[in-house]
């Protein structure tokens, strides 16, 4: 019988994880931890009840970390499935002082089939890894299967926020976002420049932001 297992958007590398961000992870990731069971109970898993937003692999979480401080009266959910990078995030949210953070470590099409609907007021993907051979991009993030899922985890009105560096990837979004009646483009909101977008822009990359908001009411072409 063929091997039937999911093809995931990602690859649990063996990355290094230095001291400090390991100490995190011991110390403060039952502080900031949002449990799978506990999915189920969102929004209500924060100190204050205010508006969501869901960050989805948001790398080491410096870009993440500069908009919830500029945003105390909103709350956010990070998921990100590399330990150095949750360990960093989680030692930067603790010197803050931050309260309107949780975290996931887990996989996002895990985290967003678990989730109760019409929840986020807002989805951000910053820079998902562009897979850019060809055998690779079925494992690209951004998919019918999971705009399918943005929907309805979106709040009506909700707003769905990529950012890519790769214009191959552009292009298929677009081509995928084109035909989805259910979504209203929007121009993208500001956002801070992120650690893998950097490393683009000296490689000479441009980027392409795309925003949409979710129809309240609508079909699908
Ligand atoms: C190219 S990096 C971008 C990181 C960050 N957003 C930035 O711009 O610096 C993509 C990140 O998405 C994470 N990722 C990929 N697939 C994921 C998934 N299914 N669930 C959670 N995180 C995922 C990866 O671990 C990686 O850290």
């Amino acid at each position: 019988m063929r091997d039937k297992r999911t093809v995931r958007s990602f690859v649990m590398r063996k990355g290094r994880v230095s001291p400090a961000q390991s100490k995190a992870l011991r110390q403060f990731l039952v502080e900031f931890e949002l449990p799978v069971e506990n999915l189920a109970l969102l929004p209500d898993q924060f100190s204050r009840k205010q508006p969501l937003t869901l960050e989805i692999g948001f790398g080491m979480g410096d870009s993440l970390l500069e908009i919830l401080l500029a945003h105390p009266e909103k709350n956010f959910l990070g998921l990100e499935v590399h330990e150095a990078g949750v360990g960093h995030l989680l030692n930067e949210a603790k010197k803050a002082g931050v309260e309107n953070l949780r975290i996931m470590k887990l996989d996002a099409m895990e985290v967003l089939k678990s989730s109760p609907s019409s929840v986020f007021e807002r989805v951000q993907v910053f820079f998902p890894d562009p897979w850019h051979k060809k055998r690779h991009h079925k494992r690209r993030l951004i998919s019918a299967q999971f705009m399918e899922l943005i929907y309805r985890v979106l709040i009506p009105d909700g707003l769905f926020h990529v950012a890519t560096d790769w214009q191959p990837y552009a292009d298929q979004m677009e081509q995928l976002f084109q035909t989805d009646l259910r979504f209203q483009r929007c121009s993208a909101p500001p956002r801070p420049v992120t650690k893998y977008e950097r490393r683009g822009h000296l490689l000479g990359h441009k980027v392409v932001d795309i925003a949409l908001i979710k129809v309240a009411r609508s079909m699908k072409a």
